[in-house]
């Protein structure tokens, strides 16, 4: 059976850095709170002529570098962003014109930060239906562009920067111990659509923080009893939780419901900050070029996203 695998990843942050000391003096706010109640340190902030597409662009280009392949290789580009430069055309098709990319499909994904779950779980349908062989799958987000930067109560929480990797086909058995996407999980409950969403009129960010926090911890424990139980596996056969980079007391919670030490939990909010649908292949690439992970590893990847929208994917890379 064919299976999709993760063959590369890519990334790109910004270069400049607003760490909790630089917000202390545009917001009431302090290192300290920001620390105690989301674990970030600091962020990268995209230069205002940077766009979503110079980031996803320059991510995708690294990805294909660690691949050995062209944009002439790849069938097609999902983009997994809920900051697009503009409406249309789509930042995949920014992607897909900048490297060379073949006619295949290309286009982006808007399920906030489960955009990249969300996406893995679209291409690997796309590739185990035949439809493409090899497919760039990118994370990319300027979430400065929507933050009203005089609100404490968002702006210390999301940074920009993106991610991607090289997703393509490979042979299976279809048993637990093939490499690649063994199960994906997506889901969307409209009811809570005013808990966390931009404003029509402001173009701001807004969240009902504490609600989004509960909802994340109750969400995620329930998602990767889901996910395992798809394919009879259990906790313990987990080798890397890679979370959505929210909140590290959210993170926490997940890895004690796992009974998961977080030496296996890839962390990268203290450095990113919240970066959307950036943040978990930013948190793979981070996590590869430590050399944390090996081929056959098992991980799984879970998100939570403005909707609501979550999900969850165990891949063995
Ligand atoms: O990526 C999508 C998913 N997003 C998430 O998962 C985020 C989930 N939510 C959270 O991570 C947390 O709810 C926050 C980090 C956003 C907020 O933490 P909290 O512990 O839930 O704080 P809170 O909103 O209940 O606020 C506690 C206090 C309030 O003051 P009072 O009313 O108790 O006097 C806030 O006004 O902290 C105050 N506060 C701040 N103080 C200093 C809120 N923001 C700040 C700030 N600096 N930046």
């Amino acid at each position: 059976m064919i299976r999709t695998r993760i063959l590369s990843s890519g990334h790109y942050l910004p270069e400049k850095i607003l760490t909790n000391h630089d917000l202390e003096k545009m917001v009431d706010t302090t290192h300290d709170w920001i620390v105690q109640r989301t674990g970030i340190e600091q962020r990268h902030v995209a230069a205002e002529d940077e766009t979503t597409s110079d980031m996803a662009i320059a991510a995708a280009r690294q990805a294909l570098e660690n691949a050995n392949l062209n944009g002439a290789d790849i069938d097609g580009v999902i983009v997994a962003t809920a900051t697009p430069d503009r409406a249309f055309p789509s930042v995949a098709i920014a992607v897909q014109a900048a490297l060379g990319v073949g006619n295949g499909p290309a286009f982006d994904l808007s399920a906030a930060c489960s955009g990249f779950v969300y996406g893995l779980s679209t291409a690997d349908a796309l590739i185990r239906s035949g439809q493409a062989k090899r497919l760039l799958l990118i994370g990319a987000e300027k979430f400065s562009s929507i933050i009203d930067w005089n609100d404490r109560r968002t702006c210390v929480l999301f940074g920009d920067g993106a991610g991607a990797v090289v997703l393509e086909a490979c042979e299976g058995v279809g048993t637990n111990a093939d490499q690649g996407v063994l199960s994906s999980h997506l889901h969307a409950d409209g009811s809570y659509q005013e808990m966390l969403y931009v404003d029509a009129e402001t173009q701001f960010i807004n969240m009902n923080g504490p609600e989004v926090f509960k909802f994340a911890v109750n969400s995620m424990s329930k998602i990767v009893k889901q996910t395992l139980d798809a394919v009879g596996m259990e906790e313990k056969d987990i080798d890397w939780l890679i979370p959505h980079q929210a909140n590290i007391r959210i993170i926490e919670a997940t890895a004690k419901k796992l009974k998961m030490p977080m030496e296996q939990v890839v962390v990268t909010v203290h450095k990113h900050g919240n970066t959307s649908a950036a943040s978990i292949p930013l948190a793979l690439y981070t996590a590869l070029s430590n050399n944390q992970l090996s081929r056959g590893d098992l991980i799984l990847f879970e998100a939570l996203g403005g909707g609501f929208t979550w999900s969850s994917a165990l891949v063995r890379y």
